[in-house]
């Protein structure tokens, strides 16, 4: 979710305005995400770089994330969306973290899409933080560092059952994926959209749905033709 602070700025207004007006665009992605039938969802609301930011601003988003989270946890569960938070716990405050685990506790048995809250998170964090309970694991002898495969690995990942991404999308004009899910994105189509988030509309989804289907996804093989 990329471009709230330039939308901003472009504006006159405070960069948090631009973040505020991301709310409602999230919600109408997952409405048109469960339209299309799309399994999985994965946002990124704050990075572990975000701690950069000025303190007003960090301030801001993690008071943000918190209210977003209480405002939509009854009507995300309405719809049947899972809520699942990936990221670290560490600096986050400790109130986001509560809303976090309450809205995968009350949504945890839903089954329409699952929606991956990624807050706090950090594409090389997430991989060294596996590694390191994996290296505990074979320091107690609970892991053979011999069957030591891509998949093992991938359970020690803050979610694991998240399936790899398949539309890798940034919009604001940005084209890098700054340390978002590079072990789920290894295949991902990467789509990149000129349009800041505040802007972004369910249009917008469809046509990088329709640049996806055009794609030749070939997975290091030969494809299909
Ligand atoms: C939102 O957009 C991303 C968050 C960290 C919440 P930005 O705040 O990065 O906006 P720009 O890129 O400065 O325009
Ligand atoms: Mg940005």
């Amino acid at each position: 979710m990329d471009g709230n602070g330039r939308w901003a700025q472009e504006r006159g207004l405070p960069r948090t305005e631009g973040h505020r007006r991301g709310e409602k665009v999230l919600l109408s992605l997952v409405e048109e995400c469960l339209a299309m039938g799309v399994e999985a969802l994965s946002a990124y609301a704050f990075s572990t770089e975000n701690w950069r930011r000025s303190t007003e601003e960090v301030r801001f988003l993690m008071g943000f994330n918190r209210d977003v989270l209480r405002r939509q946890r009854d009507y995300l569960d309405s719809l049947g969306v899972r809520i699942r938070w990936a990221g670290r716990r560490p600096r986050l405050w400790r109130s986001v973290i509560t809303e976090l685990e309450r809205a995968e506790q009350q949504t945890r048995n839903n089954t329409k899409m699952t929606l991956y809250m990624c807050v706090n998170y950090g594409g090389r964090a997430e991989i060294v933080d596996a590694a390191r309970h994996l290296a505990e694991d074979v320091r107690s002898g609970k892991v053979a560092a011999r069957s030591i495969s891509e998949d093992l690995f991938a359970s020690y990942l803050d979610e694991p059952d998240m399936p790899d991404v398949d539309l890798f999308l940034r919009p604001s004009g940005e084209q890098r994926t700054s340390n978002f899910l590079p072990w789920q994105s290894v295949y991902a189509e990467m789509v990149y959209q000129d349009v800041l988030f505040p802007d972004y509309r369910p249009e917008h989804l469809r046509a990088a749905m329709l640049e996806f289907a055009r794609r030749d996804r070939r997975f290091g093989g030969y494809g299909q033709k």
